[in-house]
Parts: C-alpha cells; sequence; structure tokens
C-alpha cells in the first residue's frame, strides 16, 4: 500500500534479513525493523513488532528461512532446525496463519538435500508471501459488493495491510469500494489495551483518504443503536470448522450488539485462517497477555518520547486476554478470497473445497 509516493509491505526479506515496520511506533514514528537472526524475528512477533494474522504469518515464513540459513551444514543441523521451528511456533498462540505459514514452508524444504534446503525456504516464503497479499486484494474485490454507496462501517482492532503482507482484510473491501467511488465513512474502536484501532486503523485509512473517526470501545452500542452504522467488518485470527471467529477482545460484544440491533456483522479472511482440525471456537488457545498493558497506556509525549504511563493503582491487578470468541451464528458471512460464505460447518468446508 501507499504511504506518500512508495508502495509498501508490511514485512518482506532482504539478503536473509526479515524487514518489518516497526508497528509499536505507528502513527508517531515510521521505520523499519531489522530482525537479522531467526531470534530476532521470532522476539519481532513476540513482542508485536509485527502483528495481525496474516502478518505473523508471513514473518514466520521468513523466519524459518533464517532458521535455514542459519543451521550448521553437519552435526546438529536437524536439531538446530527443531529449535528454530518451535521457538517461531511458540511466539504467539492464536492466529493460525502462523502455524499454517511454519507448515507451508517446512512442507517445500522436505525432501531436499541440506544445501539447497535455504534456497527451497526463501522460495515458499516469498510464495507464501505473495499468496496472502493476493488472497486479501481479492478479499477486497468480493468484500466491496456488500457495501453500499453512503455507508458507515464499524471495524474492531486492526484488520487493515498493517496487519496483513498488503491491502488487510476487514479493510480491503474498504479500500476497494473506497477506490471505485463509493462515499464511505469508517469508525474505529480504538481497541484498548494495545490500541490498534486508534494507532492503526486510523492511521492507514487516513493515507489512503478514507474518512474515519476513531470511537471509544465502549461507544460502539451508542452508535449501533442510534442506527449510524450500516454494517460491521473485522477480521480474524483463526475461524473453526463450525464457523466459530477468534478474534481480537471486543469482537464478541460488537457481534451482540450488532445483532440486537439488526446491523450485519461481517468477518474478513484468506482461507489460511481456517483452522479445519479445530471443532470450534472454545477449543482455540487464547492469548492472555501481560497485565501491565491494561494497567498502562503508552503513547508519545510533546517531546517525541514514547512513555508508557500507569493508569491505575499501584499494586491493582488486572486480566488481559487478548483475544475473544464470536460464535458462528451472530456472523452474517465470511469473507474470503475465494468468495462469500456462511459462517457455518458447512460455509466452511464449501470454502475449503472451492476453486483456487
Ligand atoms: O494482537 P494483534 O494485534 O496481532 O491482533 C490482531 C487482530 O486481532 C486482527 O483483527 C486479526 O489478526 C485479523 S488481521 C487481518
Amino acid at each position: 500500500m501507499r504511504i506518500g509516493d512508495r508502495d509498501w509491505r508490511t514485512v518482506w526479506m532482504e539478503g536473509g534479513v526479515a524487514r518489518m515496520i516497526e508497528q509499536r511506533l505507528l502513527p508517531h514514528r515510521f521505520e523499519i525493523f531489522d530482525a537479522v537472526t531467526h531470534q530476532d524475528t521470532a522476539r519481532a512477533i513476540r513482542d508485536m513488532i509485527v502483528r495481525g494474522a496474516p502478518a505473523i504469518g508471513a514473518a514466520g515464513a521468513y523466519g524459518l528461512t533464517q532458521v535455514y540459513r542459519e543451521a550448521p551444514q553437519g552435526g546438529g543441523r536437524v536439531e538446530f532446525i527443531e529449535r528454530g521451528y518451535e521457538l517461531l511456533r511458540a511466539t504467539r498462540p492464536t492466529a493460525q496463519n502462523l502455524f499454517h505459514a511454519l507448515e507451508y514452508v517446512r512442507r517445500a524444504v522436505e525432501g531436499e538435500p541440506a544445501e539447497r534446503q535455504a534456497e527451497a525456504a526463501l522460495a515458499a516464503a516469498v510464495e507464501f508471501a505473495d499468496r496472502d497479499a493476493e488472497a486479501c486484494r481479492m478479499i477486497g474485490v468480493h468484500g466491496a459488493e456488500l457495501i453500499p454507496d453512503g455507508a458507515t462501517v464499524l471495524t474492531h482492532c486492526n484488520a487493515g495491510w498493517l496487519a496483513c503482507v498488503d491491502w488487510g482484510t476487514a479493510l480491503a473491501p474498504i479500500y476497494a469500494a473506497h477506490r471505485a467511488g463509493k462515499k464511505i465513512r469508517v469508525l474505529a474502536d480504538e481497541t484498548r489495551p494495545r490500541c490498534q484501532g486508534a494507532n492503526l486503523t486510523a492511521w492507514e485509512l487516513m493515507q489512503e483518504g478514507v474518512p474515519v473517526e476513531i470511537i471509544a470501545d465502549n461507544a460502539a452500542g451508542y452508535f449501533l443503536r442510534r442506527g449510524e452504522v450500516s454494517l460491521v467488518i473485522t477480521g480474524t485470527d483463526r475461524v473453526a470448522a463450525n464457523g466459530d471467529v477468534v478474534n481480537k477482545i471486543g469482537t464478541y460484544e460488537k457481534a451482540v450488539l450488532a445483532r440486537e440491533n439488526g446491523v450485519p456483522f461481517y468477518v474478513a479472511l484468506p482461507t489460511s485462517t481456517i483452522d479445519p482440525e479445530c471443532p470450534d471456537g472454545d477449543s482455540v488457545t487464547i492469548e492472555e497477555r501481560d497485565a501491565e498493558e491494561v494497567l498502562c497506556a503508552r503513547g508519545m509525549d510533546e517531546s517525541g518520547t514514547m512513555r508508557t504511563v500507569r493508569i491505575s493503582p499501584p499494586g491493582a491487578k488486572a486480566r488481559n486476554p487478548a483475544f475473544d470468541v464470536t460464535p458462528a451464528n451472530l456472523v452474517k458471512a465470511l469473507i474470503t478470497e475465494r468468495g462469500i460464505f456462511e459462517a457455518s460447518p458447512y460455509g466452511v468446508a464449501e470454502c475449503l473445497q472451492a476453486e483456487k
């Protein structure tokens, strides 16, 4: 996507270095973080320098490429690769795209002699990232049909191009509709505690010239009840075989509010987010992050320094689940690169069998 006069991807690889937009500094500073080793890449995923299910997947694929590059050619190679694979796999537990990407690269390398493995892994990782970008572009093509001219779209967290390699999932239909000349307005939930909506969604929509207003997380019901929202679109970190959707904490309550107010609630995803082995949303491991994220707020002060400030009593305890489960029956449809599908066991199976 375009920032100023240049097209960017969220994550890519150059000379064995996994390069990525440093998302923790946005919207204040635009910097590129260079992950030189696979340990750096693992840390970048864990610390959310790169985040969003598809972007984590692509970063994981490049990280595994680094593992094959760094592994000794002789003794200990197999063990080194296994350790690197497990390190990357353990970075974040919820997004299916990470596991999908690691398997994708590992399968491509199978059967290759040791001296060819790094090259084969890189080719697979690049292919994975390119496919993700194309899938997201197609999500935009299909999803734009669902957005009427003049619509106000509510979205939660950041499921834009920063969360993917390019285009985004929930925001791809918005970009496609906007580029086609439809007048669209976006309400972006701020998405405490990490504020991906306020920091990232607002920033990337503004880069593209899409009108956006940030709302407090607890304001969504107000706007839905007043009839000010035409439709809701979110992304997802994992879709279970029964159509349940796991996404950023707070998604479930938006879906309940949308149902209560008769507003369609859509979920956009590349098919690499579907986990057919997972029977339902309650079987997914939900990441619980550091309580400090809830107890504090982070931003830039007037001198341009990033600061964390405490917004809770010293010694207070907090809970910080990063994701929740939205039952399939609250989801109007799944928007994928293969078309629009019902959020149900039947719809998920149909999507997985659909023409690629
Ligand atoms: O914790 P994050 O920022 O990685 O969570 C991101 C989300 O929950 C997104 O909505 C999801 O990954 C879909 S991204 C296209």
